[in-house]
């Protein structure tokens, strides 16, 4: 069973960060499984096998899939796309009601398999290691595979709301094209964001609601186009850093609310000429709320209650 979790939207702010949502989405996910080759002359599946024999493993209250019958065409199904050899590309099945896991589902057979959104439904169980998706809002346990980090088209990440435990794979950090890097509201932990790579193509970011305990991630700051952070409920401490404004010049969106962070709110954060949101509510900040913040026209909210 899925867990409920307090989560806020996924993009608070439709006019800036809604509209790299857009951009970004076409560009969705990867393949990993092309790399796996089809056992030679063995009777190898069909796709129409391989998505019928995951369709016989889910539940399926809604009948989503009753349309995926032998007897019509597999790029006929509903939520299925074929790309021009007829070769299964995508599958769509965004919040339809499915239950199951990703265990009977063989992406050896799915070899140009390059986009599967299953946001939304209740799947469960492991990740599988050689494909990347978008399994955000499941109930996905375990931790992540860290040949998870392989796929190097990969430009979005998005495993929010699950029930993933232990560290990030530090090799999730050199994925060469990521953008989108969403891991909120899980269970990680990770005390050792040290090992992590800059990430220099990413510009959101999304830590919120995990268990994450260090100092301000180093990765964080070294990651240069970053455009939204959120690393609100963790238990971060030390200082938030004064770096920021030479750091992430890009920065329009910053949450850092529900955390142990402390010391003085740093006075760069009123030269980023970006930022637009602030939040640094709930951590143990002193020091006054900084006259310079009034100055910052760009504001358009600021929380900092519960210091
Ligand atoms: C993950 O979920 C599966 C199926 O729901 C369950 O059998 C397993 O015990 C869970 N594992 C963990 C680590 O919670
Ligand atoms: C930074 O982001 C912009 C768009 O937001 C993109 O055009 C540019 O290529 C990115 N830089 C890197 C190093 O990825
Ligand atoms: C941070 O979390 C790790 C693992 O969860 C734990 O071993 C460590 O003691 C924690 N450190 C602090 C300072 O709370
Ligand atoms: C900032 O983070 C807090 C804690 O996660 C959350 O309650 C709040 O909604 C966030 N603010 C926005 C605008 O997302």
């Amino acid at each position: 069973m899925r867990r409920e979790r307090a989560r806020g939207p996924e993009y608070p702010y439709s006019s800036s960060i809604g509209h790299i949502a857009r951009v970004v989405l076409p560009l969705l996910v990867v393949v990993a499984a092309a790399a796996i080759p089809a056992p030679a002359n063995a009777a190898t599946p069909t796709e129409a096998d391989a998505l019928l024999a995951w369709k016989a493993s889910l539940q399926d209250d809604a009948a989503a899939l009753s349309g995926w019958r032998r007897a019509t065409p597999v790029c006929n199904w509903r939520s299925v796309d074929c790309d021009a050899a007829g070769r299964v590309s995508k599958l769509r099945l965004r919040g339809v009601g499915l239950g199951g896991g990703l265990e009977k589902l063989d992406f050896a057979a799915l070899p140009a398999l390059a986009e599967l959104d299953l946001n939304g439904n209740s799947f469960a169980g492991g990740i599988p290691a050689s494909i990347s998706l978008d399994l955000g809002n499941n109930g996905f346990n375990g931790s992540i595979p860290p040949q998870f980090g392989d796929p190097s088209s990969l430009v979005e990440l998005r495993l929010y709301n699950n029930n993933l435990v232990g560290a990030i794979p530090r090799q999730l950090s050199r994925l060469p094209k990521i953008v989108h890097f969403d891991l909120g509201a899980n269970y990680l932990t990770d005390h050792d964001f040290g090992k992590f790579s800059p990430m220099p193509t990413v510009t959101f970011m999304s830590l919120y609601l995990n268990s994450f305990n260090g100092s301000f991630p180093e990765f964080v700051l070294r990651s240069s186009n970053i455009t939204y952070v959120d690393l609100s409920q963790n238990t971060l401490f030390g200082p938030i850093p004064d770096t920021l404004q030479e750091k992430l010049p890009k920065l329009r969106y910053l949450n850092l609310s529900v955390n142990a962070f402390s010391g003085r709110i740093a006075v760069s954060l009123a030269r980023m000429k970006n930022l637009q949101d602030p939040r640094i509510a709930t951590n143990f900040l002193t020091g006054g709320v900084p006259e310079f913040l009034g100055s910052m026209r760009q504001l358009r909210v600021l929380e900092l209650g519960d210091n």
